[in-house]
């Protein structure tokens, strides 16, 4: 593995001050990426949505020191100092050091917001983790600047991916492949690449509902999840299907076949969950609610003939997948009949979206 593309190779001409903002998204997993080894690399290739309106928008103010053996940095969240943030920001830096030494040389005003509600159950690390990564590369670029926008966004995913393995599929979209798999040119387990090939166009815009079931803490963190799967006994079979899953969908992509999206979608999202409660310690992540939604769409593919399905993350929240042209339909029947089951009868509207946008 090429880390070395990575370091920074050439004298960089520092600036006195810089700021930069930068939008990045959420991402949903069709095929999932659950277990990994150091440094942040997947046992798995997954691919996912980028979205469009889960976002995270962080600025960062540089201002050049004397170089400090600790990140220097100052972190708000929605207008306000966040200690409790910090570690894992702290954390970050120390593993991407080798790769952006120049953050020693700067104190950092961190501010950051996300678009969608604060304890949501959506993860945000993945759009924060992103958006820190592309304020990073603008820096870069500015004090370097033969340096590609392809090279930035890839250095930009290998960066996130240190700090949140699915944070390397934040970068661009719509769909982007994390991890090296034989049917995907130039995957690579340290960054996300956008997936290769012509999408059939049943899959553009494809609208993802967001069904907030539960908006608390998770009792377990995908850290704690992705380590129980060292001596999980379904781990090594489990990595192996995840990797033909991804074959199989690169298919599916490509061909429009909507039906066999629609079975290892949801495949994919029990299985992932069938990892958690087959785990030592076991966990179940999902609610009640996440059950009676699920029987739901089941009910209302059958009786309508639709093309709606599901997915989930690590957590109790439903993501509702449809092609844009069910739009109209499949919204009246969330708001009629799944809302009920939403925490304060709340969900997002979202779509598959393009990746991070300077602002
Ligand atoms: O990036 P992490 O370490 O938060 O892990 C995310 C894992 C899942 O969201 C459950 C699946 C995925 O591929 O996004």
């Amino acid at each position: 593995m090429n880390t070395a593309q990575f370091l920074v190779k050439s004298d960089l001409k520092f600036v006195d001050k810089a700021s930069y903002t930068w939008q990045t998204p959420s991402n949903i997993a069709l095929v999932k990426y659950w277990g990994k080894h150091n440094p942040q690399i997947p046992k798995n290739a997954s691919i996912s949505f980028t979205l469009n309106n889960c976002h995270t928008i962080t600025t960062i103010d540089f201002v050049k020191q004397q170089k400090s053996d600790i990140a220097n940095f100052d972190l708000f969240f929605e207008g306000k100092e966040k200690e409790e943030f910090k570690p894992k920001i702290a954390e970050f830096f120390n593993r991407i050091e080798a790769y952006c030494p120049y953050i020693f040389d700067y104190k950092m005003i961190i501010n950051s917001e996300n678009s969608f509600p604060h304890s949501s159950g959506i993860a945000s690390s993945a759009s924060g983790l992103s958006a820190i990564s592309m304020c990073l590369m603008s820096l870069e670029q500015e004090m370097n600047p033969n340096l590609s926008s392809e090279f930035i966004n890839k250095k930009a995913s290998f960066l996130a991916r240190l700090g949140s393995g699915s944070a390397s599929r934040s970068i661009e979209g719509p769909l982007v492949v994390w991890g090296k798999h034989p049917d995907i040119e130039g995957s690579s387990d340290l960054f996300g690449v956008q997936f290769p090939n012509k999408v059939h166009p049943i899959f553009s815009n494809y609208q993802d509902v967001i069904l907030l079931v539960d908006k608390g803490e998770k009792q377990v963190s995908s850290t704690i999840g992705h380590n129980l799967m060292h001596n999980h006994p379904y781990a090594e079979n489990r990595f192996k299907q995840a990797n033909e899953n991804l074959g199989k969908m690169a298919t599916i992509l490509q061909n429009g076949d909507i039906e066999s999206f629609i079975n290892l979608v949801e495949s994919e999202a029990l299985t992932l969950h069938a990892m958690m409660l087959t785990s030592n310690p076991y966990f179940i992540l999902m609610k009640p609610n996440t059950l009676e939604i699920i029987n739901r769409i089941w009910e209302y593919r059958q009786e309508k003939n639709s093309n709606i399905c599901f997915t989930l993350d690590a957590g109790a929240n439903v993501h509702v997948l449809f092609p844009q042209k069910e739009k109209e339909n499949i919204l009246q029947f969330i708001e009629n009949e799944l809302s009920k089951f939403c925490q304060k009868k709340q969900y997002i509207c979202d779509e598959a979206g393009f990746g991070g946008k300077q602002i």
